[in-house]
């Protein structure tokens, strides 16, 4: 039976699913395939930890060479993560011929035009399923069987630490700090979680899925990203008893010739799906003009479920060398000489509903002045809340209709200047207006 020989750089996480995999599942791996993946070498710079898997003598390196200098090896998969050196990594091996199969939003999602060009000359793949969703195979979806349709609209929960803790502290009002914690020792969280809880990492994978959508090279500083950091129990609550739900979301839109591309805490109903995605899990539901909505969901980070994505990709490389052929399909679904370079939307145009939360003395006066700047700033109230007093001041929530977040932002601006307001307003975007 053909052998094709990997080498996988990084011996994390990941990287032990991975030879888990590839080791455990090897007989049913080759007889899928007709031909036997055979992980000749691992390079990391940690070569003592016990990993729990028996590797032979010789596989594990500390040496990067012995896998990119060898000639034998034809897939690498890159699971170090970070800037670099894994695009001088990335670099190498597609320079080599060899194909690349990785995990690295991050690097995607700031060089992925670079890597792409390069690999498009080299001839070689580039293939990133574990980098959106974990093991949910999404992005093999929109290049394979949904690629003839033309996307609308993106909705994802891309951050299994976000959601984890989201989850959490809905379920059981735990505190976020404590909640963090357990993220990272379940191993969902990044080595730096600030890329997790700050929405970094989220943002990363959105730019990847909006470059796979809409066919579009993606400036990544221009995606608008808030994190949920600032997320209170006390918010989650009042979305609870409004009947929503807080996520942290990517949102992607076309919109003629430019996108929408924000991610943030966002409240959704919660009689929809996406409000049932707990835990880890991720979703991801796109619109096609043809296929209409479609929604995926699956384990969105942890070692198996992203192994299982790397795997796959390496599978995929695999077939293809067994059919004696070359690169089918171009790292961004759609030929690198028709990518486009849409523009972002500036986040002033984003047109949406708001539940904002103020923080009030309890006196005269204090709801006529706030309903006064939002009327002055085009906002219309649906409704309102007040509770009894908490400490010292009031938590006042309002519900907007539709406004502009450039007039939101302007009101906000006014009432938070106010003396009878005792700490900033909590603003959050709604989305409930699916197609
Ligand atoms: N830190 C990521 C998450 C891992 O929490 O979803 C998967 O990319």
């Amino acid at each position: 039976m053909k052998e094709i020989n990997v080498g996988l750089i990084g011996f994390g996480t990941v990287g032990t699913g991975v030879a888990k995999l590839l080791l455990g599942n090897s007989d049913h791996i080759a007889a899928k395939l007709g031909a036997r993946l055979v992980l000749k070498k691992i390079a990391d710079l940690d070569t003592t930890t016990d990993r729990g898997v028996a590797l032979e003598p010789g596989v594990l390196t500390a040496d990067i060479n012995e896998i990119l200098d060898n000639p034998h090896i034809e897939v690498v998969i890159e699971l170090i993560g970070g800037y670099e050196p894994a695009k001088t990594f990335v670099l190498r091996a597609i320079a080599a011929g060899k194909h690349v199969v990785t995990a690295n939003k991050a690097l995607l999602a700031l060089h992925g035009d670079e890597i792409y060009s390069r690999a498009a000359e080299a001839g070689v793949e580039v293939l990133y399923e574990a980098a959106v969703g974990g093991g949910i195979p999404v992005l093999s979806a929109i290049k394979g069987n949904m690629a003839a349709n033309r996307f609308a609209t993106i909705l994802g929960i891309l951050n299994g630490t976000c959601n984890y803790i989201l989850t959490r502290m809905t379920k059981e009002g735990s505190d976020f700090a404590a909640v963090l914690k357990d993220a990272q020792q379940l191993g969902y969280a990044e080595a730096d979680p600030t890329f997790d809880i700050e929405g970094i990492d989220t943002a990363h994978k959105l730019a990847l899925l909006l470059s796979l959508c809409f066919g579009t090279k993606v400036v990544f500083k221009d995606i608008y990203t808030e994190g949920i950091t600032a997320i209170s129990a006390l918010d989650i609550a009042f979305a609870r008893q409004l009947g929503y739900g807080i996520k942290l979301l990517a949102i992607g839109k076309l919109d003629g010739d430019r996108i929408e591309a924000r991610v943030h805490p966002t409240m959704i109903p919660v009689n929809y799906p996406m409000a049932d995605v707990d835990g880890a899990f991720n979703a991801i539901r796109l619109t096609g003009d043809f296929i209409g909505p479609v929604m995926f969901y699956g384990r969105g980070a942890g070692m198996e479920a992203t192994a299982s994505a790397v795997v796959g990709d390496v599978m995929d490389i695999a077939r293809n060398r067994v059919a004696g052929i070359g690169s089918r399909v171009p790292a961004r679904g759609m030929l690198e000489s028709a990518v486009k370079e849409l523009k972002i939307k500036p986040m002033g145009e984003i047109v949406c509903r708001y539940y904002i939360r103020f923080s009030a003395v309890d006196q005269p006066g204090v709801l006529a002045a706030i309903a006064g700047a939002l009327g002055r700033n085009n906002i219309s109230i649906e409704s309102m809340i007040q509770t009894g007093r908490s400490g010292d001041y009031v938590p006042i929530v309002i519900i907007t209709h539709e406004a502009a977040e450039r007039d939101v932002t302007a009101a906000l601006a006014e009432i938070d200047g106010l003396e009878m307001i005792r700490e900033k307003s909590k603003l959050i975007r709604i989305e409930d207006n699916l197609e």
